[in-house]
Protein backbone atom coordinates (compact mmCIF):
# COMPACT_ATOMS: atom_id res chain seq x y z
CA UNK A 1 0.00 0.00 0.00
CA UNK A 2 1.20 3.16 -1.24
CA UNK A 3 0.81 5.43 2.08
CA UNK A 4 1.96 8.42 0.69
CA UNK A 5 -0.39 8.36 -1.64
CA UNK A 6 -4.13 7.61 0.01
CA UNK A 7 -4.96 11.49 1.38
CA UNK A 8 -7.79 11.43 3.30
CA UNK A 9 -9.04 7.55 3.98
CA UNK A 10 -11.62 5.87 5.29
CA UNK A 11 -10.87 2.53 7.04
CA UNK A 12 -14.44 0.46 6.49
CA UNK A 13 -15.81 -3.14 7.47
CA UNK A 14 -17.01 -4.68 4.31
CA UNK A 15 -18.83 -7.65 6.00
CA UNK A 16 -20.38 -7.98 9.16
CA UNK A 17 -18.20 -6.33 11.85
CA UNK A 18 -15.21 -7.58 13.42
CA UNK A 19 -13.22 -8.34 10.05
CA UNK A 20 -10.13 -6.15 12.03
CA UNK A 21 -10.41 -2.47 11.35
CA UNK A 22 -8.96 -2.01 14.91
CA UNK A 23 -5.55 -3.50 13.67
CA UNK A 24 -5.71 -2.18 10.11
CA UNK A 25 -6.75 1.84 11.61
CA UNK A 26 -3.62 0.98 14.37
CA UNK A 27 -1.39 -0.22 11.53
CA UNK A 28 -2.45 2.85 9.08
CA UNK A 29 -2.07 5.36 11.78
CA UNK A 30 1.39 6.27 11.85
CA UNK A 31 0.74 7.96 8.24
CA UNK A 32 -1.94 9.88 9.96
CA UNK A 33 -2.13 13.25 12.19
CA UNK A 34 -5.73 12.70 13.23
CA UNK A 35 -8.06 9.64 14.21
CA UNK A 36 -11.63 10.03 13.60
CA UNK A 37 -14.68 8.16 15.19
CA UNK A 38 -17.98 9.23 13.49
CA UNK A 39 -20.52 6.67 14.00
CA UNK A 40 -21.95 3.80 16.64
CA UNK A 41 -21.19 2.90 20.07
CA UNK A 42 -19.86 0.75 22.81
CA UNK A 43 -21.44 -2.34 20.56
CA UNK A 44 -17.97 -1.50 18.48
CA UNK A 45 -15.00 -3.89 20.05
CA UNK A 46 -11.87 -2.89 18.02
CA UNK A 47 -8.75 -4.80 19.05
CA UNK A 48 -5.21 -3.31 18.96
CA UNK A 49 -2.63 -6.20 19.86
CA UNK A 50 1.04 -5.23 20.28
CA UNK A 51 3.40 -7.72 21.32
CA UNK A 52 2.25 -9.12 24.40
CA UNK A 53 -0.07 -6.62 25.14
CA UNK A 54 -3.88 -6.35 23.99
CA UNK A 55 -6.56 -3.20 24.15
CA UNK A 56 -9.63 -3.46 23.20
CA UNK A 57 -11.31 -0.10 21.97
CA UNK A 58 -14.86 0.65 21.94
CA UNK A 59 -15.15 4.15 22.26
CA UNK A 60 -11.76 5.65 22.15
CA UNK A 61 -10.16 5.56 18.14
CA UNK A 62 -7.67 3.09 17.61
CA UNK A 63 -5.17 5.85 17.08
CA UNK A 64 -5.20 6.79 20.55
CA UNK A 65 -2.61 3.85 20.68
CA UNK A 66 0.10 6.23 18.91
CA UNK A 67 1.40 9.39 20.20
CA UNK A 68 0.96 12.22 18.99
CA UNK A 69 -2.30 11.64 16.76
CA UNK A 70 -5.39 13.45 17.57
CA UNK A 71 -8.18 11.21 18.17
CA UNK A 72 -11.90 12.76 17.86
CA UNK A 73 -15.23 11.59 18.37
CA UNK A 74 -17.90 13.07 16.18
CA UNK A 75 -21.41 13.72 16.22
CA UNK A 76 -22.25 10.49 14.90
CA UNK A 77 -21.20 8.62 17.69
CA UNK A 78 -23.03 7.61 20.58
CA UNK A 79 -21.18 7.83 23.95
CA UNK A 80 -21.53 5.96 26.79
CA UNK A 81 -20.31 7.93 29.26
CA UNK A 82 -19.35 4.99 31.93
CA UNK A 83 -17.54 3.07 29.18
CA UNK A 84 -15.67 6.17 27.62
CA UNK A 85 -14.17 7.20 31.08
CA UNK A 86 -13.42 2.94 31.68
CA UNK A 87 -11.21 3.08 28.74
CA UNK A 88 -9.64 6.47 29.56
CA UNK A 89 -8.63 5.08 32.94
CA UNK A 90 -7.92 2.08 31.47
CA UNK A 91 -5.31 3.16 28.96
CA UNK A 92 -3.95 5.69 31.45
CA UNK A 93 -3.14 2.81 34.25
CA UNK A 94 -1.54 1.42 31.38
CA UNK A 95 1.29 4.17 30.97
CA UNK A 96 -0.43 5.65 27.55
CA UNK A 97 -1.52 9.43 27.17
CA UNK A 98 -5.08 10.47 27.13
CA UNK A 99 -5.37 13.81 27.61
CA UNK A 100 -4.87 16.74 25.13
CA UNK A 101 -5.26 14.09 22.26
CA UNK A 102 -8.66 13.05 22.76
CA UNK A 103 -11.84 15.30 21.34
CA UNK A 104 -15.04 14.51 22.60
CA UNK A 105 -18.49 16.08 20.00
CA UNK A 106 -20.25 18.42 22.32
CA UNK A 107 -23.09 17.52 19.73
CA UNK A 108 -22.86 13.46 20.41
CA UNK A 109 -25.53 12.22 21.52
CA UNK A 110 -25.76 9.72 25.02
CA UNK A 111 -26.51 6.52 26.10
CA UNK A 112 -28.68 6.89 29.09
CA UNK A 113 -29.71 4.05 31.56
CA UNK A 114 -32.98 3.82 30.18
CA UNK A 115 -31.86 2.94 26.55
CA UNK A 116 -29.89 0.46 27.91
CA UNK A 117 -32.66 -1.14 29.45
CA UNK A 118 -35.25 -0.96 26.54
CA UNK A 119 -32.60 -2.97 24.63
CA UNK A 120 -32.69 -5.35 26.67
CA UNK A 121 -36.47 -5.43 27.53
CA UNK A 122 -37.09 -5.60 23.98
CA UNK A 123 -34.76 -8.45 22.99
CA UNK A 124 -35.93 -10.87 25.39
CA UNK A 125 -40.10 -10.12 24.57
CA UNK A 126 -39.22 -10.56 21.13
CA UNK A 127 -37.67 -14.28 21.93
CA UNK A 128 -34.90 -16.08 20.12
CA UNK A 129 -36.17 -16.28 16.61
CA UNK A 130 -37.07 -12.75 16.60
CA UNK A 131 -34.46 -11.21 18.23
CA UNK A 132 -31.95 -9.12 17.01
CA UNK A 133 -29.16 -10.58 19.05
CA UNK A 134 -27.91 -6.57 19.90
CA UNK A 135 -24.47 -6.15 21.96
CA UNK A 136 -26.93 -4.54 24.76
CA UNK A 137 -25.88 -1.52 24.97
CA UNK A 138 -28.27 0.32 24.49
CA UNK A 139 -27.50 1.62 20.72
CA UNK A 140 -30.93 1.25 19.21
CA UNK A 141 -33.09 3.23 21.82
CA UNK A 142 -30.11 5.86 22.03
CA UNK A 143 -30.21 6.58 17.98
CA UNK A 144 -34.40 6.39 18.01
CA UNK A 145 -34.55 9.18 20.82
CA UNK A 146 -32.18 10.87 18.84
CA UNK A 147 -34.22 10.87 15.87
CA UNK A 148 -37.07 11.50 17.80
CA UNK A 149 -35.43 14.71 19.38
CA UNK A 150 -37.66 15.28 22.41
CA UNK A 151 -36.01 13.11 24.74
CA UNK A 152 -32.83 12.92 23.58
CA UNK A 153 -29.51 13.63 25.26
CA UNK A 154 -26.46 15.04 24.02
CA UNK A 155 -23.20 15.62 25.40
CA UNK A 156 -23.39 19.35 25.98
CA UNK A 157 -26.60 18.63 27.90
CA UNK A 158 -24.99 17.48 30.59
CA UNK A 159 -23.19 20.51 31.31
CA UNK A 160 -26.94 22.42 32.33
CA UNK A 161 -27.76 21.10 35.54
CA UNK A 162 -30.93 22.01 36.20
CA UNK A 163 -32.23 21.41 32.40
CA UNK A 164 -30.76 17.95 32.55
CA UNK A 165 -32.03 17.17 36.19
CA UNK A 166 -35.56 18.04 35.13
CA UNK A 167 -35.50 16.05 31.74
CA UNK A 168 -34.29 13.22 32.98
CA UNK A 169 -37.01 13.50 35.72
CA UNK A 170 -39.30 13.83 32.69
CA UNK A 171 -38.36 10.60 30.63
CA UNK A 172 -37.24 8.84 33.70
CA UNK A 173 -40.90 9.00 34.61
CA UNK A 174 -42.31 8.10 30.78
CA UNK A 175 -40.25 5.42 30.58
CA UNK A 176 -40.63 3.94 33.67
CA UNK A 177 -44.56 3.63 32.87
CA UNK A 178 -44.10 2.56 29.71
CA UNK A 179 -41.31 -0.75 30.18
CA UNK A 180 -44.43 -1.75 32.74
CA UNK A 181 -46.86 -1.87 30.58
CA UNK A 182 -45.13 -2.94 27.52
CA UNK A 183 -42.54 -5.36 29.26
CA UNK A 184 -44.42 -5.71 32.89
CA UNK A 185 -40.93 -4.30 34.29
CA UNK A 186 -41.72 -3.39 37.94
CA UNK A 187 -37.75 -2.21 38.47
CA UNK A 188 -38.10 1.42 38.49
CA UNK A 189 -35.10 3.61 37.19
CA UNK A 190 -34.29 6.40 39.47
CA UNK A 191 -33.97 9.78 37.86
CA UNK A 192 -32.08 11.08 40.97
CA UNK A 193 -29.53 8.63 40.94
CA UNK A 194 -29.18 8.90 37.16
CA UNK A 195 -29.03 12.54 36.95
CA UNK A 196 -25.92 12.88 39.99
CA UNK A 197 -24.25 9.77 38.16
CA UNK A 198 -24.54 11.32 34.77
CA UNK A 199 -23.26 15.16 36.06
CA UNK A 200 -20.43 13.35 37.63
CA UNK A 201 -19.42 11.69 34.21
CA UNK A 202 -19.69 15.15 32.79
CA UNK A 203 -16.86 16.37 34.99
CA UNK A 204 -14.54 13.83 33.99
CA UNK A 205 -15.20 14.38 30.58
CA UNK A 206 -15.02 17.97 30.27
CA UNK A 207 -11.87 18.79 29.82
CA UNK A 208 -12.61 16.64 26.14
CA UNK A 209 -15.36 18.50 25.40
CA UNK A 210 -15.49 20.40 21.96
CA UNK A 211 -17.38 21.21 18.82
CA UNK A 212 -14.96 19.14 16.96
CA UNK A 213 -16.36 20.09 13.72
CA UNK A 214 -15.16 23.34 12.88
CA UNK A 215 -11.79 21.67 14.64
CA UNK A 216 -12.01 19.01 11.53
CA UNK A 217 -12.59 21.96 9.16
CA UNK A 218 -9.44 23.32 10.01
CA UNK A 219 -7.72 20.23 9.41
CA UNK A 220 -8.96 20.15 6.11
CA UNK A 221 -7.48 23.58 5.77
CA UNK A 222 -4.42 23.11 6.84
CA UNK A 223 -3.98 19.63 5.18
CA UNK A 224 -3.51 17.54 8.46
CA UNK A 225 -3.86 13.50 7.17
CA UNK A 226 -6.87 12.05 8.36
CA UNK A 227 -8.31 8.97 8.97
CA UNK A 228 -11.79 7.82 9.95
CA UNK A 229 -12.47 4.89 11.47
CA UNK A 230 -15.37 2.76 10.79
CA UNK A 231 -17.30 0.63 13.48
CA UNK A 232 -19.34 -2.26 12.15
CA UNK A 233 -19.64 -3.33 9.09
CA UNK A 234 -21.14 -2.33 5.97
CA UNK A 235 -23.88 -5.68 5.75
CA UNK A 236 -24.72 -4.24 8.95
CA UNK A 237 -25.74 -0.58 7.73
CA UNK A 238 -29.26 0.38 8.85
CA UNK A 239 -29.90 1.07 5.12
CA UNK A 240 -27.60 -1.03 3.03
CA UNK A 241 -27.79 -4.08 5.10
CA UNK A 242 -29.25 -6.90 6.02
CA UNK A 243 -32.24 -5.17 7.39
CA UNK A 244 -33.73 -5.94 10.43
CA UNK A 245 -30.88 -7.55 11.58
CA UNK A 246 -28.43 -4.63 11.52
CA UNK A 247 -27.35 -2.31 14.04
CA UNK A 248 -28.98 1.64 13.86
CA UNK A 249 -26.79 3.44 12.24
CA UNK A 250 -25.03 4.25 8.45
CA UNK A 251 -21.72 2.62 9.33
CA UNK A 252 -20.08 2.04 5.74
CA UNK A 253 -18.51 5.06 4.14
CA UNK A 254 -21.60 6.70 4.31
CA UNK A 255 -22.32 7.53 7.31
CA UNK A 256 -18.12 9.75 7.18
CA UNK A 257 -19.69 12.61 6.38
CA UNK A 258 -23.14 13.07 8.41
CA UNK A 259 -21.42 11.97 11.01
CA UNK A 260 -18.63 13.96 11.68
CA UNK A 261 -19.58 16.80 9.61
CA UNK A 262 -16.74 16.71 6.78
CA UNK A 263 -18.00 17.17 3.01
CA UNK A 264 -17.69 13.90 1.12
CA UNK A 265 -15.02 14.91 -1.14
CA UNK A 266 -12.83 15.34 1.72
CA UNK A 267 -12.56 11.75 1.86
CA UNK A 268 -9.93 10.60 -1.28
CA UNK A 269 -9.24 6.80 -0.06
CA UNK A 270 -11.66 3.87 1.23
CA UNK A 271 -9.68 1.07 2.68
CA UNK A 272 -12.05 -2.03 3.12
CA UNK A 273 -11.48 -4.42 5.49
CA UNK A 274 -12.27 -8.08 5.37
CA UNK A 275 -11.63 -11.11 6.52
CA UNK A 276 -10.57 -14.32 4.17
CA UNK A 277 -14.09 -16.13 5.30
CA UNK A 278 -16.84 -14.36 7.09
CA UNK A 279 -18.44 -13.88 10.61
CA UNK A 280 -21.60 -12.77 12.10
CA UNK A 281 -22.48 -12.21 15.81
CA UNK A 282 -26.54 -12.07 16.51
CA UNK A 283 -29.18 -13.31 14.40
CA UNK A 284 -29.77 -12.60 10.56
CA UNK A 285 -29.28 -14.50 7.27
CA UNK A 286 -25.75 -15.71 6.66
CA UNK A 287 -25.57 -17.87 3.32
CA UNK A 288 -22.20 -19.23 3.86
CA UNK A 289 -22.29 -20.23 7.56
CA UNK A 290 -20.66 -23.34 8.62
CA UNK A 291 -22.47 -24.66 11.66
CA UNK A 292 -20.45 -27.74 11.69
CA UNK A 293 -16.90 -28.52 12.42
CA UNK A 294 -15.40 -26.14 9.70
CA UNK A 295 -17.43 -23.40 11.51
CA UNK A 296 -16.03 -24.91 14.63
CA UNK A 297 -12.74 -24.69 13.54
CA UNK A 298 -12.34 -21.70 12.10
CA UNK A 299 -13.67 -20.11 15.67
CA UNK A 300 -11.44 -22.00 17.68
CA UNK A 301 -8.32 -21.37 15.18
CA UNK A 302 -9.25 -17.50 14.33
CA UNK A 303 -10.60 -17.13 18.21
CA UNK A 304 -13.66 -15.97 16.98
CA UNK A 305 -15.68 -14.86 20.46
CA UNK A 306 -17.13 -11.47 20.66
CA UNK A 307 -14.39 -8.73 21.89
CA UNK A 308 -17.85 -6.69 23.32
CA UNK A 309 -19.91 -9.81 24.48
CA UNK A 310 -17.94 -12.75 24.50
CA UNK A 311 -20.43 -13.95 22.46
CA UNK A 312 -19.02 -17.31 20.09
CA UNK A 313 -19.42 -15.42 16.35
CA UNK A 314 -21.00 -17.44 13.79
CA UNK A 315 -18.18 -18.10 11.26
CA UNK A 316 -18.26 -19.54 7.67
CA UNK A 317 -16.76 -19.53 4.40
CA UNK A 318 -16.36 -16.46 2.14
CA UNK A 319 -18.96 -14.51 0.40
CA UNK A 320 -18.17 -12.70 -2.44
CA UNK A 321 -21.41 -11.98 -3.68
CA UNK A 322 -21.95 -10.27 -0.36
CA UNK A 323 -18.52 -8.72 -0.60
CA UNK A 324 -18.95 -7.32 -4.26
CA UNK A 325 -21.95 -5.19 -3.03
CA UNK A 326 -20.00 -4.05 -0.05
CA UNK A 327 -17.19 -3.16 -2.25
CA UNK A 328 -19.46 -1.07 -4.74
CA UNK A 329 -21.51 0.44 -1.60
CA UNK A 330 -18.32 1.94 -0.54
CA UNK A 331 -16.00 2.55 -3.28
CA UNK A 332 -13.95 0.75 -1.80
CA UNK A 333 -9.84 1.92 -3.60
CA UNK A 334 -8.12 -0.90 -1.41
CA UNK A 335 -8.54 -3.99 0.33
CA UNK A 336 -6.85 -5.22 3.50
CA UNK A 337 -7.67 -9.13 3.90
CA UNK A 338 -6.94 -10.25 7.48
CA UNK A 339 -6.83 -13.82 9.00
CA UNK A 340 -5.40 -15.59 6.27
CA UNK A 341 -3.87 -17.39 8.71
CA UNK A 342 -6.92 -19.02 10.73
CA UNK A 343 -7.68 -20.69 7.16
CA UNK A 344 -4.00 -22.40 7.15
CA UNK A 345 -3.93 -26.49 7.67
CA UNK A 346 -7.93 -26.78 6.38
CA UNK A 347 -7.50 -29.11 3.51
CA UNK A 348 -9.42 -27.15 1.11
CA UNK A 349 -11.59 -23.63 1.39
CA UNK A 350 -14.50 -22.11 -0.81
CA UNK A 351 -15.56 -19.55 -1.75
CA UNK A 352 -19.05 -18.56 -2.72
CA UNK A 353 -19.55 -16.75 -6.26
CA UNK A 354 -23.06 -16.61 -6.32
CA UNK A 355 -26.45 -17.73 -5.18
CA UNK A 356 -28.85 -20.11 -5.96
CA UNK A 357 -32.90 -18.65 -5.74
CA UNK A 358 -35.81 -20.42 -6.59
CA UNK A 359 -33.73 -22.27 -9.50
CA UNK A 360 -32.13 -19.60 -10.55
CA UNK A 361 -28.63 -18.15 -10.49
CA UNK A 362 -28.02 -14.62 -9.11
CA UNK A 363 -24.98 -12.97 -8.61
CA UNK A 364 -26.26 -9.86 -6.69
CA UNK A 365 -26.07 -9.67 -3.33
CA UNK A 366 -30.01 -9.81 -1.83
CA UNK A 367 -30.29 -7.45 0.95
CA UNK A 368 -33.96 -8.56 1.50
CA UNK A 369 -33.26 -10.79 5.15
CA UNK A 370 -36.42 -13.65 3.84
CA UNK A 371 -34.70 -13.89 0.52
CA UNK A 372 -31.52 -14.01 1.37
CA UNK A 373 -32.68 -16.71 3.96
CA UNK A 374 -33.29 -18.96 1.25
CA UNK A 375 -30.31 -18.44 -0.98
CA UNK A 376 -28.36 -21.22 -2.03
CA UNK A 377 -24.43 -20.59 -1.97
CA UNK A 378 -22.65 -21.83 -5.05
CA UNK A 379 -18.91 -22.23 -3.82
CA UNK A 380 -15.80 -22.72 -5.69
CA UNK A 381 -13.37 -25.16 -4.33
CA UNK A 382 -9.32 -24.49 -3.48
CA UNK A 383 -6.66 -26.24 -2.29
CA UNK A 384 -5.81 -25.45 1.25
CA UNK A 385 -2.50 -24.55 2.25
CA UNK A 386 -0.52 -26.03 4.82
CA UNK A 387 1.96 -25.03 8.22
CA UNK A 388 2.09 -22.20 10.07
CA UNK A 389 1.72 -18.52 7.98
CA UNK A 390 1.83 -16.12 10.74
CA UNK A 391 5.48 -15.87 10.98
CA UNK A 392 5.55 -14.25 7.52
CA UNK A 393 7.19 -11.65 6.45
CA UNK A 394 6.78 -11.00 2.85
CA UNK A 395 3.60 -11.77 0.64
CA UNK A 396 6.31 -14.30 -1.47
CA UNK A 397 6.86 -16.43 1.81
CA UNK A 398 3.30 -17.72 1.74
CA UNK A 399 2.68 -20.88 0.24
CA UNK A 400 1.44 -20.51 -3.48
CA UNK A 401 -2.01 -21.67 -2.82
CA UNK A 402 -2.59 -19.07 -0.10
CA UNK A 403 -1.88 -16.57 -3.12
CA UNK A 404 -4.03 -17.96 -5.39
CA UNK A 405 -6.56 -17.44 -2.66
CA UNK A 406 -5.96 -13.94 -2.84
CA UNK A 407 -5.52 -13.74 -6.17
CA UNK A 408 -8.46 -15.11 -7.06
CA UNK A 409 -11.06 -12.65 -4.36
CA UNK A 410 -9.08 -9.85 -5.55
CA UNK A 411 -10.51 -11.02 -9.16
CA UNK A 412 -13.62 -11.64 -8.10
CA UNK A 413 -13.97 -8.93 -6.10
CA UNK A 414 -12.19 -5.92 -8.94
CA UNK A 415 -10.36 -4.13 -5.88
CA UNK A 416 -7.15 -3.95 -5.22
CA UNK A 417 -6.36 -6.15 -2.58
CA UNK A 418 -2.62 -3.95 -1.00
CA UNK A 419 -2.27 -5.43 2.68
CA UNK A 420 -2.84 -9.42 3.85
CA UNK A 421 -2.90 -10.16 7.57
CA UNK A 422 -1.50 -12.95 9.05
CA UNK A 423 -1.58 -12.70 12.43
CA UNK A 424 -3.58 -10.18 15.64
CA UNK A 425 -0.13 -8.35 16.13
CA UNK A 426 0.44 -4.89 14.26
CA UNK A 427 3.85 -6.63 12.59
CA UNK A 428 2.08 -9.37 11.19
CA UNK A 429 0.88 -7.35 7.99
CA UNK A 430 1.87 -7.90 4.44
CA UNK A 431 2.20 -5.44 1.82
CA UNK A 432 1.00 -6.63 -1.84
CA UNK A 433 1.83 -5.43 -4.78
CA UNK A 434 -1.78 -5.69 -6.22
CA UNK A 435 -2.12 -8.17 -9.41
CA UNK A 436 -5.47 -5.37 -10.73
CA UNK A 437 -3.12 -2.35 -10.61
CA UNK A 438 -5.35 0.18 -8.47
CA UNK A 439 -2.88 0.76 -5.72
P1 LIG B 1 -12.85 -4.99 14.56
O1 LIG B 1 -14.10 -4.84 15.35
O2 LIG B 1 -13.09 -4.93 13.09
O3 LIG B 1 -11.75 -4.06 14.99
O4 LIG B 1 -12.32 -6.49 14.85
P2 LIG B 1 -12.25 -7.22 16.28
O5 LIG B 1 -11.13 -6.63 17.05
O6 LIG B 1 -13.59 -7.24 16.93
O7 LIG B 1 -11.97 -8.71 15.84
C1 LIG B 1 -10.83 -9.04 15.11
C2 LIG B 1 -10.06 -10.09 15.91
O8 LIG B 1 -9.10 -10.72 15.08
C3 LIG B 1 -9.25 -9.49 17.05
O9 LIG B 1 -9.16 -10.42 18.09
C4 LIG B 1 -7.87 -9.26 16.42
O10 LIG B 1 -6.83 -9.24 17.37
C5 LIG B 1 -7.78 -10.46 15.55
N1 LIG B 1 -7.01 -10.32 14.30
C6 LIG B 1 -6.96 -9.27 13.45
N2 LIG B 1 -6.28 -9.60 12.33
C7 LIG B 1 -5.91 -10.88 12.47
C8 LIG B 1 -5.21 -11.81 11.63
O11 LIG B 1 -4.81 -11.51 10.51
N3 LIG B 1 -5.03 -13.07 12.11
C9 LIG B 1 -5.46 -13.45 13.33
N4 LIG B 1 -5.26 -14.70 13.73
N5 LIG B 1 -6.12 -12.60 14.16
C10 LIG B 1 -6.36 -11.35 13.71
P1 LIG C 1 -17.28 -3.75 15.45
O1 LIG C 1 -17.06 -2.27 15.31
C1 LIG C 1 -19.93 -7.18 15.09
C2 LIG C 1 -24.19 -6.45 15.65
C3 LIG C 1 -24.80 -7.14 16.85
C4 LIG C 1 -26.21 -7.38 16.35
C5 LIG C 1 -26.49 -6.12 15.52
C6 LIG C 1 -27.25 -5.04 16.28
O2 LIG C 1 -16.53 -4.36 16.58
O3 LIG C 1 -17.09 -4.45 14.15
P2 LIG C 1 -26.56 -3.32 18.20
O4 LIG C 1 -26.05 -3.57 19.58
O5 LIG C 1 -25.66 -2.50 17.36
O6 LIG C 1 -27.98 -2.84 18.18
O7 LIG C 1 -26.61 -4.81 17.54
O8 LIG C 1 -25.23 -5.61 15.14
N1 LIG C 1 -23.02 -5.60 15.93
C7 LIG C 1 -21.77 -5.97 15.69
N2 LIG C 1 -21.27 -7.14 15.24
N3 LIG C 1 -19.10 -6.13 15.33
C8 LIG C 1 -19.59 -4.95 15.75
O9 LIG C 1 -18.82 -3.86 15.87
C9 LIG C 1 -20.98 -4.84 15.99
N4 LIG C 1 -21.78 -3.84 16.42
C10 LIG C 1 -23.04 -4.32 16.36
O10 LIG C 1 -24.14 -8.34 17.15
O11 LIG C 1 -26.23 -8.47 15.46
MG1 LIG D 1 -15.17 -5.87 16.82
Amino acid sequence: MDFASLGNTCVVGLQWGDEGKGKIVDVLTEHFDVVVRYGGGANAGHTVRLGDQKFALHLLPSGILRRGVMCVIAPGVVIDPEVLIGEIDGLTARGLEVGRNLQLSSRAHVVMPWHKKQDRLSEGALGEDRKIGTTARGIGPCYADKMLRTAAVRVEDLYKPDAFRAKVTDVVGQRNKLFAALFGDHEPLDAEQIAGQYLRFAERLRPFLTDTTPYLHDCISAGRRMLFEGAQGTLLDVDHGTYPFVTSSNCGVGGVASGSGVPPRSVQSVVGVMKAYCTRVGSGPFPTEQDNSTGQLIRERGHEYGTTTGRPRRCGWFDAVAARYCVALGGVTQIALMHLDTLATLPEVRICTGYRLEGRTIEQFVPDCELLGRVEPIFETHSGWRGDISGATAIEQLPSEARRYVERLEVLLGAAITLVSVGADRTATLHRTSHAGAN
